[in-house]
């Protein structure tokens, strides 16, 4: 079709999702926060298009401003300026008019009800994730939910870059998004409206994680993965099902090690030998008997040594950032 553009297909499913909630869309497997003092209004909730949560208060001690692209109603705007409650400390825009009107409607009413917050302390903006009209190294902290899923490659890594061009060094990219259990056939990657509904845009994990490491992340922290929806055989006229599962993960905008990125997918060494603790002599000191997180490179390194005095555990896919690589 001539100037076909799947985007188009993609602004007008949030416009209609900005009017009247549609439950099947994107809905988080997972149970909302619940913060004290935070009252989120229902409409809200009931909008809530994300497939986890990209908010975690361990990314937010010292933050002075974050970036949110793809708002959304606004609960998670709202949940970010319930940790940094300042004026304009959350920036958070759309591509769809009609979502950022709903989202500026519900900030209103979230302030009536949350006497800590002021619809002053969220920056609206129109804006699109593939250029984000964002200064450069001005964002501590930026995140996305349920949204990179749904761009195609090349427009992936456009938006991918983006966020790494507006993060300070040492800054952090929080995300949420469906992966898929091996790669989505043509014909549902192809189709705008799944894509849009992100049921055929996700990429496997493995190549969702080297699309955020070409776009320059070092490091990167797989902090949960979860059944998200099935595209079942029958329906989609598969050979079989495809199971979509739900990651949250952090990106941290530092250099890309020679030796290749610092990927935490949950594993950990436990030295079991005769000595109090063991240096590899790469600046991993494990105390005997306590587990030391470790990324996959070093995990694959230290099975590499072939020493039976390591037990090194596989990926748990929840990463709680407790390592050093
Ligand atoms: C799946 S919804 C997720 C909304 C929100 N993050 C949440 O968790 O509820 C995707 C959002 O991205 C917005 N969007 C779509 N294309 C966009 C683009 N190119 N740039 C910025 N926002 C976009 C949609 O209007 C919608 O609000």
């Amino acid at each position: 079709m001539d100037g076909f553009d799947y985007r188009d297909v993609v602004e007008d499913v949030y416009a209609t999702a900005a009017q009247t909630p549609q439950p099947s869309l994107c809905c988080t497997t997972t149970p909302i926060w619940q913060l004290p003092g935070l009252d989120v209004p229902q409409a809200m909730l009931e909008r809530n298009y994300g497939c986890g949560t990209t908010i975690h208060p361990r990314d937010l001690v010292n933050v002075e401003r974050a970036l949110y692209v793809g708002v959304g109603a606004g609960m998670e705007a709202l949940q970010l300026s319930y940790f940094l409650r300042r004026k304009g400390a959350v920036v958070a825009l759309d591509k769809v008019p009609a979502m950022l009107e709903t989202a500026r409607g519900l900030l209103d009413l979230a302030a009536s009800r949350n006497p800590w917050f002021e619809p002053s302390f969220v920056d609206l903006r129109e804006g699109d994730a593939l250029s984000l009209p964002v200064q450069s190294e001005s964002i501590d902290v930026a995140a996305q939910n349920c949204l990179f899923n749904i761009f195609k490659r090349e427009h992936l890594a456009r938006a991918l870059a983006e966020v790494y061009r507006v993060l300070e060094p040492g800054g952090r990219f929080v995300l949420s998004d469906p992966v898929a259990e091996r790669p989505m056939p043509s014909r549902l990657a192809d189709d705008a409206r799944l894509r849009a509904e992100c049921l055929s845009g996700a990429l496997t994990l493995e190549e969702y994680l080297e699309a955020i490491v070409a776009a320059g992340f070092g490091t990167i922290e797989v902090r949960a993965r979860r059944p998200y929806r099935v595209l079942d055989k029958k329906r989609y006229r598969l050979d079989e099902n495809l199971l979509l599962e739900s990651i949250e993960a952090v990106a941290i905008k530092d250099p890309v090690p020679d030796d290749g990125p610092c990927i935490f997918t949950g594993r950990s060494v436990i030295y079991v030998g005769e000595d109090d603790q063991f240096d590899d002599g790469k600046g991993h000191l494990m105390s005997r008997d306590m587990p030391l997180g470790v990324c996959d490179k070093t995990a694959g390194a230290l099975e590499r040594l072939g020493r039976d005095d390591l037990v090194i555990t596989a990926s748990t896919w929840h990463y709680a950032g407790d390592g050093c690589c």
